[in-house]
């Protein structure tokens, strides 16, 4: 990963707020151990866990059309980031088709999704760290009724793997009784920060994905990235300090809108509370840049774009380049024209994109992340705000 912090944005950068930032380091890296949800930082699955992921999902790959995961938030979005990344954009996965359910309350998607596996072979994986989540609760009730209408218990009980807290909720005590498939989500990490556990492994190794290299770039980019990552939150900090309350996360790759997905719900749900935080929102250039792009380009100076561009794709020869270039230069004269117009950008290029380097990006992030809501001063790793909508509703609906 290489990453351009000045090019497209040194000019915006007060210096003397950036070195105050940034000679917090040290305070930084005390109050971060001083937090009990802190078990994403050093590995945080053991070898024998990850073995039973991979024999579970092969088994799985064995004969699964469907691999229906229901879960969402971070029990959710960290496996449709990777997945999506790697998944063909009109070709349908060779065996095992990786869906996901539970996302929402809409009775439409619901109903099309059990009419989907309604004749299928297929497997579930209820994810729920709680296991009080409303939508996974709902969801999970509606499609163990529908394989109950072809299947006896005996068979479900093979369709279906639950990944939850060890000990606790509803769903863990749902496990033991019917003897599920189970895999554990640790306590000491909260559901953003949770891909490299269960909740997010299994689904990415169904989807046929190599989870040792992922595993194997996440473990190292700590210290690879540490120093990145702490740069990163003190230009965020202080972009924010100049009034600069929203990000942009930008790639040139359809393929990672879950990625921004992703990058929204770990900013927005560490940093967004005490009334702080920046307000992270997502493009995919080029497509966005006849929409969004205008207000990038010279709405209100609000904003900052965080890049994430890939160097290394297909080759399609066009005219006398090829249009993976054009893309990359595309990139770069929108920095230039941005930054003119007022928005810099912070520039991440890959040069290499696999599940290692995914890998790497996802942990570069957690960690930037967590530096970042240390420096506004606010507990990055709580999310008091979706406690609040979930006890409302629960209220209204009973
Ligand atoms: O990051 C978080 O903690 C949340 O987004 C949760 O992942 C989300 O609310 C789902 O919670 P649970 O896994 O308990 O169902």
């Amino acid at each position: 990963m290489n990453f351009d912090f000045s090019t497209y944005m040194e000019s915006f950068i007060d210096r003397k707020t950036y070195e105050e930032f940034f000679s917090k380091k040290e305070s930084v890296l005390e109050k971060l151990k001083s937090y009990d949800m802190t078990g994403w930082i050093e590995n945080s699955i053991s070898k024998e866990e990850v073995n039973k992921i991979k024999e579970v999902s092969a088994k799985v790959r064995e004969h699964a059309d469907v691999f229906l995961v229901l879960g969402i938030g971070g029990s959710y979005l960290g496996s449709k980031a990777v997945i999506e990344a790697f998944s063909p954009y009109f070709k349908k996965m060779k065996k095992t088709e990786v869906i996901f359910g539970g996302i929402n309350m809409s009775s439409e998607y619901l109903k099309q999704l059990l009419d989907y596996i309604e004749d299928k072979d297929v497997v579930v994986n209820v994810i729920s760290k709680s296991g009080t989540t409303m939508e996974i609760s709902v969801a999970f009730d509606l499609v163990y009724k529908k394989l109950s209408e072809r299947f006896s218990e005996e068979e479900i009980k093979e369709r279906i793997i639950v990944t939850t807290d060890k000990e606790e909720g509803k769903l863990r005590k749902l496990a033991d009784l019917k003897g599920y498939t189970s895999f554990e989500i640790p306590r000491n990490i909260g559901g953003r920060f949770s891909v490299s556990t269960p909740a997010g492994l299994l689904p990415i190794s169904v989807a046929g994905i190599n989870i040792d290299t992922f595993l194997e770039g996440y473990n190292n980019a700590l210290l690879k990235y540490i120093d990145k990552a702490f740069v990163y939150a003190c230009i965020r900090n202080t972009l924010y300090k100049e009034n600069r309350c929203v990000e942009n996360f930008v790639s040139y790759e359809p393929k990672l809108s879950y990625f921004n997905e992703w990058l929204k719900q770990l900013f927005g749900e560490s940093e967004g509370k005490d009334n702080k935080g920046i307000l992270p929102t997502s493009t995919i250039y080029t497509r966005d840049l006849h929409s969004l792009g205008q207000y990038m380009q010279s709405g209100k100076e609000i904003l900052f774009e965080t890049v994430i561009r890939l160097e290394e794709s297909e080759i399609i020869n066009y005219q006398n380049s090829d249009i993976n270039k054009m893309n990359f230069i595309i990139s770069e004269s929108v920095a230039t024209a941005h930054r003119e117009g007022h928005t810099p950008s912070n520039i991440i290029t890959l040069s290499h994109f696999d599940s290692k380097t995914m890998g790497e990006l996802i942990y570069f992030f957690l960690l930037s992340a967590a530096f970042s809501g240390i420096l506004l001063e606010v507990n990055p790793f709580d999310q008091p705000g979706v406690e609040a909508y979930k006890s409302e509703v629960k209220k209204n609906l009973g």
